[in-house]
């Protein structure tokens, strides 16, 4: 046999064991004691920040979507609140699987972690690849949607700027309405000026004379500002998630109570105008109105009592947000016409029809408050994954970098919100939430597949919480998210090529990078051991 006959097989062989070498959850706990985080959280804290990153575009903005619809399909009308059920059992499952882990390994990589520790190196890549997706193209959506609702509160003033004179009168106006290419991206100016039987290059600036540019200012704004508070330091941001919290959650409140008052039963007949198949692409649509829930497990490693605060956390946040959207859901489309609905703002805009134009004056305050607390909470999720993935050494040390005064991984959050600003303009609120949401069915199935896999590889380990009814809770959960992940290529059409697209180029960064560099380092910490024991002997 020749020498090349015996190493390609072994070759293979260790390559294989590299791509599948998982993490020993005990020493995964044992690191985090090194990294000496407060312990300060209580179940209260998560769900206050699990709400702080679930309620935001998704019932702000997208339920508009979800119920009218789009071009390309009709919305689900009143049966939304349906929509919303399917929504939230698809996501149930996965919440008590992220429940189940967080307890038994609360530390902060959450999903991220939990694939290392059962699937190996190369799946726990690819999560924390597609996590990224869904956290930063996540707050893409959002912060088109905080435009939205930037513009909704602006022209609540428009009543009161009669009583100015004309010249001041010119200049609000422009304020109010500036020209499309300065709040949108490239594609929905395009498609709002062709709707409006406009040419589109006539009014799109062009750069170089062949370049046509559009900036969604108030977005770029809000995610710089958005990053700035990050980059100063976690309490304060912990601190203005805690208010901006209270103050959603203070409005939304007031539109289900107000709008109970004007709630007409006919505006929800026909209940199901388009059909069941609406139903479920709408289901898909609004699941992003879920999201957020398992960044709560991203804070197991600085909560007190994690083995059973964090189930708590996760499951009350996910019940309170089901609740609370069910609600708005069915005053939504009591309040106005299910085909009147506004995409863009629809809840401000539904208390408007009511004639409360103060409350709908109040309520786009609430959202945009809510929205920034998003936001802030998404942003912090995504460093924090970023930053386990450099200590991993999939990244370069750069980015393990701290700010030497404010002690945040500065470097990480700079970058993040770089890469948001600039997505910022290229997709828009539905494509960039659609993205998302690929992205979180990938790492809810991630999450179920890696309980079921540490029940058959570590059956003995303790889990101070366990999902009921395994293996048949967390089979659904990869059942329901998967049957949601094939109605949503229906709903995306062609962008849906953008998914595997963006996991191709994981791929190839793993390859190309991560893979090489973590042999070299285990290659330097070998040699050093060797070095080390030779010491050792020759002292002896
Ligand atoms: N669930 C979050 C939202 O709706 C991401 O904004």
């Amino acid at each position: 046999m020749s020498q090349q006959d015996v190493t390609e097989p072994k070759l293979v062989e260790h390559f294989i064991s590299k791509l599948l070498k998982t993490k020993n959850p005990d020493d995964m706990i044992a690191d985090t004691k090194e990294t000496g985080l407060n312990k300060t959280l209580t179940w209260i804290d998560l769900i206050i920040l699990g709400i702080g990153a679930v309620i935001g575009a998704g019932i702000f903005s997208m339920v508009g979507t979800a119920v009218v619809g789009t071009a390309s399909h009709p919305g689900a009308g009143p049966a939304l609140v349906i929509s919303m059920i399917i929504a939230a059992i698809a996501c149930i499952f996965s919440a008590l699987c992220y429940a189940e882990f967080a307890a038994m390994i609360p530390v902060s990589g959450g999903v991220y972690t939990y694939t290392f520790a059962t699937m190996g190196e190369l799946a726990a890549w690819m999560v924390g690849w597609v996590l990224m997706l869904q956290y930063t193209i996540g707050n893409i959506a959002v912060a088109c949607s905080w435009t939205g609702y930037l513009f909704q509160f602006l022209r609540g003033f428009e009543a009161y700027t009669t009583h100015l004179p004309a010249a001041l009168q010119g200049i609000v106006h422009h304020i109010m309405y500036p020209p499309l290419w300065l709040i949108s991206d490239y594609g929905s100016a395009k498609a709002a000026y062709l709707k409006m039987g406009m040419n589109p290059a006539d009014h799109i600036p062009h750069l170089f004379g062949f370049l046509p540019i559009c900036i969604n200012i108030p977005a770029i704004c809000i995610i710089a500002l958005v990053t700035y508070i990050l980059v100063k330091g976690i309490s304060e941001s912990k601190n203005m998630a805690s208010i901006m919290v209270a103050i959603k959650l203070l409005v939304i409140a007031l539109f289900i109570g107000v709008g109970a008052f004007y709630v007409k039963p006919a505006n929800w007949t026909p209940f199901m105008p388009n059909g069941v198949g609406s139903v479920l692409i709408s289901a898909f649509t609004i699941f992003f109105a879920y999201t957020g829930f398992d960044a709560i497990s991203t804070a197991a490693e600085e909560t007190k009592n994690p083995q059973r605060d964090v189930p708590i956390g996760i499951i009350g946040t996910l019940l309170a947000c089901t609740l609370v959207y069910i609600f708005v859901a069915l005053v939504l489309t009591g309040v106005v016409p299910w085909n009147q609905i506004n995409i863009n703002a629809p809840i401000a805009h539904a208390i408007q029809k009511t004639g409360q134009n103060w409350i709908a004056g109040f309520i786009s305050i609430g959202a945009l408050t809510g929205l920034t607390s998003v936001l802030l909470v998404m942003q912090l999720a995504a460093t924090r994954i970023l930053f386990a993935m450099a200590r991993d050494n999939f990244f370069p040390t750069i980015l393990k970098k701290v700010h030497p005064v404010y002690k945040t991984p500065h470097v990480i959050t700079w970058l993040v919100g770089g890469a948001m600003m600039i997505g910022c303009l290229f997709l828009d609120l539905n494509l960039a939430a659609q993205l998302c949401i690929f992205s979180v069915f990938t790492a809810f199935i991630m999450v179920c597949i890696s309980v079921l896999i540490l029940r058959k590889t570590d059956p003995d380990r303790e889990r101070p919480f366990k999902v009921p009814f395994s293996p048949l809770f967390p089979s659904l959960g990869i059942l329901l998210c998967g049957s949601l992940m094939c109605v949503a290529v229906i709903s995306m059409g062609k962008h849906a090529i953008l998914f595997p697209l963006w996991l191709l180029i994981g791929v190839s960064i793993y390859a190309g990078y991560g893979y090489k560099r973590n042999r070299r380092i285990e290659r330097i910490e070998e040699k050093r051991q060797q070095n080390k024991a030779a010491r050792e002997r020759a002292s002896l």
